[in-house]
């Protein structure tokens, strides 16, 4: 059987967790296409990976609109997202398979499979539940879904519970745990830390995009309680946060921090940055879909405290591999955060278990033939 031709479908071609994955699952197929909905570094390094790129007409700024914001308010914009739906639906009928990679691809690529009668496959990246979506939003999400998906892939339980929750079908859903890697270590921590102009302090960071659900705030109100403590929040708000980006800095001067908190912006170095600290925070105030940085963290042999929101808690197998706190909570991470700063050595053994488990857990060889397995059923069943 000759190899089903797939077209994967983005809506953002900024490059954060959801992309990253699709870079990787892109791999065992060469000749495949790549459906971009707007122009960007995804657009260049789809291209790196041997891939056709066909980039929308219609949909450039699609993706710095807020996921929660009504359908309604979204109505103007019919004109362009029937345009989308269109040039998906012409591209699909050259392919045997579309794959959608994030939330506002699939909703407009199910619509356009529908009339291209081509089998879809939704990867889903998000937890679908009241905190990251508005009910219009779930309802067509979870609607669209049940009647033209053929495959949910999810990266975690937590993720397959909300979307079951939402009304999603149950016998949709395969949970593929997202494969994660990290590039050797190439520099000392005493030469990282010397290049961001660190003192010898004891040092926090945070490596994710800046969003209000991922909870930089959070970070800030307990580096206030840590008196010489200094921290790295690492990256930038890619979708149009910039607001909650400019009130981290706000936030800091008002705690009186600023001086030991040092913004670094978005880093193609995250792995190399996060063997320079002696925590990694990951502070999402909602639950977490899965979060890369948490396996990042593991293999790079750094101690994690996280907050008990979504899959963190399967990550760090319920604490055994990391510290996990409450949500929103920043007296909790404040203690966790002096704990693992008290007694490092204490922590070899967790330590040495994580990198252990995330090898074991979440490589990307594994993702890759799960999800290439699922595309080739897919493509089977449709009698491609
Ligand atoms: N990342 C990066 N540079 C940054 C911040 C984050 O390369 O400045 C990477 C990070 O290493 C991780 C990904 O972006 O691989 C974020 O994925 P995650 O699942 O943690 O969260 P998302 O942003 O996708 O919700
Ligand atoms: C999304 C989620 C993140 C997940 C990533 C890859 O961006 O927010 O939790 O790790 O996708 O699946």
């Amino acid at each position: 059987m000759p190899a089903p031709r797939v077209m994967f479908v983005n809506h953002t071609s900024k490059v954060a967790g959801a992309e990253l994955v699709l870079l990787d699952l892109v791999r065992p197929w060469q000749g495949a296409s790549a459906f971009l909905f707007e122009e960007g570094p995804l657009n260049a390094a789809m291209d790196r990976q041997g891939l056709k790129v066909i980039t929308s007409r219609w949909g450039k700024g699609l993706s710095t609109i807020r996921r929660d914001r009504s359908l309604w308010k979204a109505a103007p914009l019919a004109f362009r997202l029937g345009g989308i739906v269109a040039e998906i639906a012409a591209a699909a009928r050259r392919h045997d398979v579309v794959y959608a990679n994030s939330q506002k691809a699939f909703v407009l690529a199910a619509l356009a499979a529908f009339f291209a009668r081509r089998p879809l496959v939704w990867h889903l990246h998000d937890i679908i539940d009241g905190a990251h979506f508005g009910s219009t939003q779930r309802r067509l999400q979870v609607t669209l879904a049940n009647r033209v998906a053929t495959r949910v892939i999810v990266p975690s339980n937590a993720a397959a519970a909300a979307f079951i929750d939402a009304g999603g079908r149950r016998d949709l859903v395969e949970v593929v745990p997202n494969g994660v890697s990290i590039v050797p270590e190439t520099s000392e921590r005493e030469a990282i830390r010397k290049a961001l102009a660190l003192p010898d302090a004891p040092l926090v960071g945070v490596f994710s995009r800046l969003s209000p659900w991922k909870g930089q705030h959070v970070v800030l109100q307990a580096l206030a309680k840590l008196p010489g403590v200094h921290g790295i929040i690492v990256g930038d708000a890619l979708f149009g946060e910039d607001d909650y980006a400019a009130r981290l800095r706000t936030l800091a001067a008002e705690l009186g921090i600023e001086d030991r908190v040092h913004f670094l912006g978005h880093r193609n170095d995250v792995s190399e940055l996060m063997r320079a600290v002696d925590v990694m925070v990951h502070p999402s105030v909602h639950p977490e879909p899965f979060g890369r940085t948490l396996v990042e963290a593991m293999l790079a042999g750094v101690p994690v405290v996280a907050t008990d929101a979504g899959a963190a808690s399967d990550i760090l197998e319920g604490g055994t591999a990391g510290t996990l706190v409450r949500p929103d909570n920043a007296d909790d991470l404040t203690a966790a955060i002096k704990r693992v700063l008290a007694d490092p050595a204490a922590l070899q053994a967790q330590l040495d278990h994580a990198a252990a488990r995330a090898r074991t857990h979440y490589g990307v060889p594994q993702m890759l033939d799960t999800v290439s397995d699922v595309i080739q059923r897919v493509a089977a069943k449709s009698g491609v």
